[in-house]
């Protein structure tokens, strides 16, 4: 019965399709979207702003009946006109299942924070292309995927699911990435909007932050991923700012995002972030999500209601209808029905996986070339982090379930935001492949002294080190839990040839950083992470990672040294006080002058790089730079240059930007030369009563350098005329 009725209707969506004149792909989006809003009576668009949840939530949520099982969100559609509902499936690093006994199995690309720590633009559009065509084939239009908040908070639990702590690496990074989703014909939703920057008390806190600081920060990276990827959607987040929750805020949702930005597209909650009918409506949100966990439908029937006493207009209602179907035509969604069970070619995009994952990998520090190992070692030494079976995954709603399961279950947290998730690639598999004749021996690291016994006498001991967080919990403080820093410690002690392997959500102490031989970066490297480790460490892959976000020395040197907030009881509301303002990471320790313990952009190869002939000129203010860049050591290798800006005179919130950067492979001898334009914004200040970005006259110092605290960088000055920029930096 299911089957006839689904192809019946389907058949009639494709007949309705044939006929209605919204089905001519030949008018614009907005033009198709004016006449399907013209043929939808009120009880249909009233569909189209009430998102449902898509799973059993223990006995908190029932499952929509049309919602793909175990998914994020179902939206109506109107079957009559040939519109498609929406089918909604977390998240950017693939597609995610909530917790559920039948998971769906996906290729889970490595962590947010480790595609932008490969400066590859290519990568980040690759990486969004293969998970939004798992979500097509699973069945999903719609992907909640682009989360770009910046990265101030190193303990922030979902760190591992955005870009890092500058708005133009971040924005950047996360636009190719939605391209890539998008290229898919279905509906990418950059989140979380905006300043919802910790995991503690997120439901309750207060964010503030003055409007030119965010704007320079925050609101800039969200502007850029507009600007260069335009999502279909926007998700609004659970903080409030400067005193009105996100979803209600006529400040972000009217003001920045419709006018100031321009944006066409349509404004969604997050699941319980809806706390009101009228306010969230005319404050310019479009569409509830998960209403089931909220106090109530707001956009249901009270909406309905609140159009018919006048509180809410009708313009305003047809307009949150008409975002979201004009969305639907401009992505493709409309044209392009989704079905479950498309081809999925897991071999292929565990591969698309690897690349990414493998260029992500952070060489922070190789002390006598213990780095790369030799396949010809005769022992080595494997201890902690499960590193015989798998590599660690963040917890939460962008959990991807991997193909082949769990390969550790069982560790709690097992209920939501866990399980805790170990992707089945196996790093001691693939080292063992690479070393065929060695002693392999894992230790799994629980006892200091035993592992230490185990280290002493190979060749090379490789310790790895761990740390989950997950949404709605930040890292207690930013050392490495569970006695680990002793472990490393006493192996390190035992043995010379040290090397520690981290898979982290974002930055950790490293009390031992003196004590370890080599320290490789592996993030959460996701389904093929154990084969992507591997090829580092031999070096199939040279390393060329380089950090998205500054590692401090010690908690005390962040503008927070003490989380705000209480884990134990989130009920009560708490301000975030942003006083760094747009000074986030390396642009705070540079205020300060703090020594980080690896700085912003830091990433060492397995072969050197020399910069030369750097030049900048400017016409009409618009600075362009080039130089030189050649691989003057013994292996091909990549190479992340980047350039900062500083101002001689003018005042802006920290003495330098990232104003620009280039990702660049070079075969051993070989140079390049590199040109890079630098968006006339990151030269200014913007100025909320204006609305405009100001550039001051005067000299401006050109960095080339290869991380944020390069000393020896190259450094041209630069004479820039005053200018004055509208928001688009126009
Ligand atoms: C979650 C997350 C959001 C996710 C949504 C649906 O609470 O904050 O990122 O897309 O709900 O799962």
């Amino acid at each position: 019965m299911k089957l006839k009725l689904a192809i019946a209707l389907a058949l009639a969506a494709m007949s309705a399709q044939a006929a209605e004149p919204w089905m001519d792909k030949s008018l614009s989006a907005d033009q198709r979207a004016e006449l399907a809003l013209k043929a939808m009576t009120q009880q249909e668009k009233l569909r189209y702003v009430l998102g449902h949840f898509g799973s059993d939530f223990g006995n908190k949520t029932k499952k929509h009946p049309a919602a793909l099982p175990s998914s994020a969100g179902y939206i109506e559609g109107v079957p009559r006109l040939g519109l498609p509902a929406l089918f909604e499936t977390d998240a950017g690093l693939g597609v995610a299942t909530q917790a559920t006994k039948t998971p769906r199995e996906r290729t889970s690309l490595p962590s947010g924070l480790a595609t932008a720590a490969t400066w590859n633009r290519e990568l980040a559009y690759q990486g969004g292309a293969m998970i939004g065509a798992e979500a097509r084939a699973s069945g999903f239009n719609v992907m909640l995927a682009g989360g770009v908040n910046l990265l101030r908070e190193p303990r922030n639990g979902r760190n591992f699911e955005y870009a890092g702590e500058d708005p133009l690496l971040a924005g950047t990074m996360v636009a190719q990435q939605v391209k890539g989703i998008q290229s898919n014909h279905i509906i990418a939703t950059t989140k979380h909007y905006a300043v919802n920057d910790q995991e503690t008390g997120r439901f309750v806190l207060d964010s503030r932050i003055d409007d030119a600081s965010n704007r320079m920060s925050d609101l800039l990276a969200f502007q850029f991923v507009m600007e260069q990827s335009d999502p279909g959607s926007v998700m609004c987040s659970y903080n409030r700012l400067n005193g009105v929750y996100a979803c209600e805020s006529d400040y972000l949702l009217n003001q920045v995002l419709k006018k100031d930005l321009g944006y066409k597209g349509y404004v969604m909650t997050d699941w319980g972030a809806t706390h009101s009918t009228v306010e969230s409506a005319n404050a310019g949100l479009d569409q509830q999500s998960g209403w089931e966990f909220d106090k109530s439908q707001y956009f249901g029937g009270a909406l309905e209601e609140a159009v018919a006493n006048g509180h809410v207009s009708q313009a305003r209602l047809d307009n949150m209808v008409f975002r979201v179907l004009r969305a639907m035509f401009d992505k493709g969604v409309a044209d392009n029905p989704v079905a479950e069970g498309g081809a999925i070619d897991f071999n292929a995009h565990k591969l698309v996986s690897r690349a990414d994952a493998e260029e992500s990998m952070v060489l922070l520090k190789n002390a006598g070339k213990v780095l790369p190992l030799k396949s010809n070692a005769k022992k080595i030494v494997i201890i902690g982090a499960h590193a015989d079976v798998g590599v660690l995954a963040g917890g939460g709603s962008s959990l991807v379930y991997p193909v082949g399961g769990n390969a550790v279950p069982g560790i709690e947290p097992t209920v939501w935001p866990g399980p805790v998730v170990y992707h089945p690639s196996s790093p001691m598999k693939a080292i063992q492949a690479r070393a065929p004749g060695a002693q392999v021996v894992y230790n799994d690291g629980k006892d200091p002294a035993a592992a230490a016994q185990a280290a002493a006498g190979a060749e090379v001991v490789l310790v790895f080190g761990q740390q989950w967080v997950g949404e709605s919990l930040d890292a207690v403080s930013l050392a490495l839990p569970d006695n680990q820093d002793a472990l490393i410690a006493s192996v390190a002690k035992a043995n010379p040839n040290t090397v520690v392997v981290l898979e982290t959500s974002g930055p950790v102490l490293m009390p031992w950083v003196d004590q370890a031989a080599a320290i490789v970066q592996a993030w959460y490297p996701g389904t093929a992470g154990g084969e992507a480790i591997a090829r580092v460490l031999f070096g199939e892959v040279n390393p060329s990672g380089h950090l998205p976000a500054t590692f401090p020395a010690a908690e005390s040197q962040l503008p927070r040294p003490k989380l705000d907030g209480d884990p134990k009881n989130e009920a009560v509301r708490f301000t975030v006080n942003y006083h760094e303002g747009a000074a986030v990471g390396y642009k705070w320790f540079d205020l300060k002058g703090l020594k980080p313990l690896f700085p912003f952009g830091h990433g060492l190869s397995y072969t050197q790089f020399t910069y030369s002939g750097l030049v900048a000129s400017q016409k009409d203010g618009k600075l362009s730079v080039s130089f030189k860049i050649t691989n003057t050591g013994a292996v091909k290798g990549k190479d992340v240059p980047q350039l900062y800006v500083a101002p001689l005179n003018a005042k802006w919130e920290a003495p330098k930007r990232l104003a620009g950067w280039d990702k660049v492979e070079l075969a051993p001898g070989e140079s390049k030369e590199v040109s890079v334009t630098v968006d006339p914004r990151l030269l200014g200040v913007y100025d909320s009563r204006s609305k405009t970005w100001r550039i001051a006259k005067g000299g401006y110092k050109v960095l080339l350098a290869q991380d944020a605290s390069d000393v020896k960088a190259a450094s041209i000055t630069i004479q820039l005329p005053q200018r004055t920029l509208n928001v688009a930096g126009k």
